[in-house]
């Protein structure tokens, strides 16, 4: 344990304050880490060229070594440079300029080779680098005022949700990184989908909010759906064990095995229709049950889950319930998260 981050407060700024944003841009400068807002989640920024400013993110989040991270920058030009694309096929250069083009600034992030001065620390020494460009005006402002990218990942302690409000950054960062910047919440509430392209293959390692069809749509070919393998994770370091609520116990059920169980103690998460129709079909919940209301769209349930998940720490001595939505096969990507936190 590292006590330097216990002695510092952590300064919360403001998104739409222009002083607040030069100063988190200052902290940055410095080596310094701050939390920023994005549209999928708030990320834990640093300098993406320090080695000594990475390795201050590993030690406030816990993050395992072996974990890679994303790096961060505002321009597709920018971006490009991050990469090596001297050694791969013309088409590979391609599917990067076709993703770019059509997908940011916004929830993708493209993994190709890395180029030299991407400090091995960031890709936990793999010869492949992440990059994404991210879509949120104050840290998009940021990303152009330095003259280096930012390693971003999820601003949580490792295996806990991740953060889509500044309230989420502090409940588990607060005095273990410099500042955070309040954007408000995060319009996606899903982390980015992850996509590598190589010489012979387009594979998706993380599902998110832009789905398979949408990328082979802009490639026009095929790409690869991440299969889940709890043995061999496709990204190096990402153990099962992910956005963990603080509770008893998380559960997750379908329709028809929840109307067994509907009369017991527990925290209940549910598309607000799903819940209503359970309600009146079976009755009251009983007292010290608590509900908490997702929407019945996919993207809604999306952007609303981590908070869920957080909220639901006020009780933790209760058993978490995620009744999956009826149309859950819409829902692809978020399923893989709460899967994730029931395991
Ligand atoms: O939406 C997002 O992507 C957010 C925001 C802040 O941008 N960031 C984020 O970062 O979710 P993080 O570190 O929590 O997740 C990054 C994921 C990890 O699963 C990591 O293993 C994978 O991307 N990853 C990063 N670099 C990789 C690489 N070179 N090869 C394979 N997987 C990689
Ligand atoms: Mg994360």
């Amino acid at each position: 344990m590292n006590l330097e981050y216990h002695h510092s407060k952590t300064i919360q700024l403001k998104s739409h304050d222009l002083k607040d944003l030069l100063k988190a841009k200052n902290l940055l400068e410095q080596g310094g880490l701050v939390a920023l807002p994005t549209e999928t989640v708030y990320g834990l920024a640093a300098n993406g060229l320090s080695s000594a400013a990475i390795s201050k993110v590993f030690k406030a989040k816990k993050r395992p070594a072996n974990n890679p991270l994303i790096l961060h920058t505002d321009s597709l030009e920018k971006a490009f440079n991050l990469f090596d694309f001297s050694r791969t096929s013309l088409k590979t250069r391609e599917r990067f300029y076709k993703l770019g083009a059509k997908f940011w600034p916004g929830p993708l992030t493209i993994i190709a080779p890395k180029s030299a001065e991407v400090p091995p620390l960031a890709t936990a020494n793999l010869e492949h680098v992440a990059v994404r460009i991210p879509d949120h005006e104050a840290t998009h402002n940021i990303l152009s005022w330095l003259d280096f990218p930012l390693v971003m990942p999820s601003a949580n302690l490792s295996t806990r949700p991740s953060p889509t409000t500044a309230a989420h950054v502090l409940k588990t960062l607060d005095g273990r990184i410099d500042a955070v910047v309040d954007g408000g919440p995060c319009l996606v509430g899903i982390e980015s989908t992850v996509v590598k392209i190589d010489e012979d293959t387009v594979q998706i390692l993380r599902p998110g909010f832009i789905d398979q069809q949408q990328l082979e749509l802009c490639l026009n070919e095929e790409v690869v759906a991440k299969v889940h393998s709890e043995k061999a994770p496709l990204c190096p370091g990402q153990s099962y064990l992910h956005y963990s609520p603080q509770v008893l116990k998380v559960r997750l059920y379908t329709d028809d095995i929840i109307d067994e169980r509907w009369a017991t103690d527990d925290v209940i998460i549910a598309q607000t229709k799903d819940y209503v129709a359970k309600e009146s079909l079976l009755g009251q919940r009983p007292r010290g049950s608590i509900s908490i209301m997702l929407s019945d769209d996919p993207k809604g349930f999306a952007k609303e889950l981590y908070s869920a998940l957080y909220d639901a720490e006020n009780s933790p001595d209760k058993q978490l319930s995620i009744l999956k939505p009826r149309d859950h096969q819409k829902l692809g990507a978020v399923l893989d998260r709460i899967e994730r936190a029931a395991s």
